[in-house]
């Protein structure tokens, strides 16, 4: 029984509209058209533009309407252009015939003036059960609009990246909030694909405290957890990972 895999962000949208439970969960995601660039950004102001099939934040890009046009960001690099036209035009030379997607962009919280987000980490237990094994901040590289490790990004505990943004019970209510939230997103789509064991949901918070679903990977990093002091963290997630057959169990 082999680990089933799901790399297009357009189906697992989708799969996750099904559930109404989710929709105030996720941002509103289309293909991306010069059409529906231009109606996402009048209606949203700023959005995220990225490959249906991408990883570790290539090929991102984060577009904002401000008073000399649209402000354009891919990496660090900065480009303002007066029009719908000639921003569509800029942004065609980079994503080609492959397909893209515009989302609402979410303004991530910042810490230390860098952006961050969350990846919760859900896997089947050996005894069949979906489980919250781990919670862990991504804290951008400075000035990036991306928080992932491959970009340079830094992993942090939630704790340390929420510490300005609530007080210590609120932080432990809404860590039990994204782990139950982790729970249900990973069965529904095992009802749709019955073979993953495990997915990794990439979650924004803004600035009102609302979590946003941005992707659910099907293949996500376990390493990502050896960074918390917290040993049992990755031990687990280890643990299952073998169980499933993921990772080859150590030698000894
Ligand atoms: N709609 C969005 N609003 C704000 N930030 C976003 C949005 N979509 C993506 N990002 C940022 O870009 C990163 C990479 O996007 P993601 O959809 O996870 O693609 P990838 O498969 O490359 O990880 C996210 O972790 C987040 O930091
Ligand atoms: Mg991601």
């Amino acid at each position: 029984m082999t680990i089933q895999r799901i790399t297009s962000k357009w189906d697992k949208t989708k799969v996750l509209l099904r559930n109404t439970a989710f929709h105030r969960l996720i941002p509103e995601t289309a293909k991306l058209s010069k059409a529906s660039l231009g109606e996402m950004l009048g209606r949203y102001g700023m959005v995220y533009v990225k490959p249906n099939r991408g990883t570790f934040g290539n090929g991102v890009i984060r577009v904002e309407k401000v008073k000399r046009g649209f402000k354009y960001q891919t990496g660090t690099k900065i480009r303002v252009f007066a029009n719908l036209d000639s921003l569509y035009s800029h942004v065609k030379r980079t994503t080609g015939r492959r397909l893209f997607l515009v989302q609402k962009g979410i303004q991530l919280l910042k810490h230390a003036n860098r952006r961050f987000d969350f990846r919760v980490m859900v896997q089947l237990s050996p005894k069949g059960k979906w489980e919250t094994t781990g919670i862990i901040g991504r804290l951008a590289y400075p000035k990036k609009i991306v928080t992932n490790y491959h970009s340079g990004g830094t992993p942090l505990p939630f704790e340390k990246l929420m510490s300005t943004h609530m007080n210590g019970s609120q932080q432990q209510n809404y860590m039990s909030m994204l782990r139950k939230m982790g729970i249900q997103v990973a069965q529904h789509m095992q009802s749709t694909y019955p073979r993953i064991k495990e997915i990794g949901i990439d979650v924004a918070v803004d600035s009102k405290l609302n979590p946003w679903i941005l992707e659910v990977n099907t293949k996500p990093d376990p390493y990502i957890f050896r960074k918390l002091k917290d040993r049992s963290v990755f031990q687990k997630v280890y643990r299952y990972a073998v169980a499933y057959g993921r990772l080859k169990g150590k030698r000894t």
